[in-house]
């Protein structure tokens, strides 16, 4: 590891630490930011048009409301307030030292990210990104600053940038992520129901076992093998099914039980 990667860690790292102390203590911590500070100024939107929208994308995104500043992600020194010396070097995306050049990202982001990062090191598209060549890094899919979980529909459209008739790379590969996309929300919408009425029956943990294992297939989904991932949700989405019976089973008999308890207090009377 380079001496300049291990400064970005340590800072990486008391980014991590400030930004959950500025989750708790709100406003003073974000205000003592100059990359913040001088970034959010509003006067860019007219001298710089480009820096304004990059912190107009990072303001209200999960990063940013989660405490993920710019630091985190870009190096530097928060506590400067010249720019030069904030910087601390060129922070542009062509520089190859640059914790945003292209084959640097999986291991920036994978240093929060670390489930993910390690399944998608699996991946002939890690495999890519590692000798430079036309592989998908996070940012493709999730976009930098305001980083987002993708629609089936949209999901598609990014796989198909590379994934065509065109190119001839695997031009089948978009219209099966957009279908294991669908099974993964169909498996979270069923899991939801499910769990609303454990939870209103008292056994909130009911389905912890079936929520641990969506939870790793979202992380699981990095490999790209489509067919283990939808595999892992048709298991989920068959059991939750059988669930759904035994529910509709125990509302018939309580109903049930509620008419008859009702009935035997009438004649009770
Ligand atoms: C005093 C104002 C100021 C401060 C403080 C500042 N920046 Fe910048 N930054 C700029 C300007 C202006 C640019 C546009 C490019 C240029 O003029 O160098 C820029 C550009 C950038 C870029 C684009 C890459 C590049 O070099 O052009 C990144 C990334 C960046 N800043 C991150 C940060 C981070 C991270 C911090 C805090 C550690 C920070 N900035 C602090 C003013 C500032
Ligand atoms: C979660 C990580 C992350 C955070 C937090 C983040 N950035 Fe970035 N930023 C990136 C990545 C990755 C890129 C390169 C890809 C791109 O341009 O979309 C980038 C690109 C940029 C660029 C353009 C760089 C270039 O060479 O053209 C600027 C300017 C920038 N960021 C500023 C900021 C500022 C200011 C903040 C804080 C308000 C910030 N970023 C927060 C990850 C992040
Ligand atoms: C300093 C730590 C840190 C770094 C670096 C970082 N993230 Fe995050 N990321 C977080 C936190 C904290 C959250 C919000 C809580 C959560 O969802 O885990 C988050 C959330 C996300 C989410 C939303 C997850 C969801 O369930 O909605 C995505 C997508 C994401 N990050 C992608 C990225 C990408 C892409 C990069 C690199 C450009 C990156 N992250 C870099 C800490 C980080
Ligand atoms: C080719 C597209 C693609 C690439 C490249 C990609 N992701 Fe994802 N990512 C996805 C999809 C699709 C999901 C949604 C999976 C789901 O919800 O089941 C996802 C989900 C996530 C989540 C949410 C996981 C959770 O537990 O909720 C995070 C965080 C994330 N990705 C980060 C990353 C990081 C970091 C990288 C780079 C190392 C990366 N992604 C590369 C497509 C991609
Ligand atoms: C920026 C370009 C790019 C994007 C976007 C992209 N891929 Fe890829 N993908 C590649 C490259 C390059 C390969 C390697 C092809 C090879 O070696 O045969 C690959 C290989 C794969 C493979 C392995 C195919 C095999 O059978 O060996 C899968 C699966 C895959 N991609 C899925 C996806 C999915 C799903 C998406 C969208 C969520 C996606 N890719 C988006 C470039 C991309």
């Amino acid at each position: 590891m380079s001496p300049r990667k291990r400064v970005v860690h340590l800072s990486l790292w008391m980014a991590v630490v400030a930004g959950f102390a500025g989750v708790a203590l709100a406003s003073p911590v974000v205000a003592a930011d100059s990359c913040v500070t001088c970034h959010g100024d509003a006067s860019w939107a007219v001298k710089n048009k480009k820096l304004f929208d990059y912190y107009q994308q990072w303001q209200g995104s999960v990063h940013g409301l989660n405490g993920v500043t710019c630091v985190a992600c870009h190096g530097g020194n928060a506590a400067a307030t010249e720019k030069s010396a904030a910087h601390g070097g060129d922070l542009a995306e062509s520089n190859p030292q640059s914790a945003i050049y292209y084959g640097n990202i999986p291991e920036l982001c994978g240093s929060c990210h670390q489930g993910v990062a390690s399944a998608f090191a699996q991946s002939k598209h890690a495999a890519r990104v590692k000798v430079l060549d036309g592989g998908p890094t996070c940012v493709t899919c999730h976009g930098s600053l305001n980083t987002e979980i993708l629609s089936p529909l949209k999901i598609a459209a990014v796989c198909e940038r590379c994934h065509n008739d065109a190119t001839g790379n695997h031009p089948a590969i978009p219209g099966r992520a957009s279908e294991v996309r669908r099974d993964d929300m169909m498996s979270e919408a069923f899991l939801h129901w499910a769990v609303a009425y454990y939870e209103a029956i008292g056994q909130p943990q009911a389905l912890a076992a079936e929520q641990g294992q969506l939870a790793a297939l979202r992380v699981a989904w990095h490999t790209f093998d489509l067919d283990q991932v939808q595999g892992g949700y048709e298991v989920i989405v068959k059991g939750l099914r059988d669930r759904q019976k035994e529910i509709q089973r125990a509302k018939v008999e309580a109903a049930k039980r509620a008419a008859r308890s009702k009935a035997k207090d009438k004649t009770g009377k």
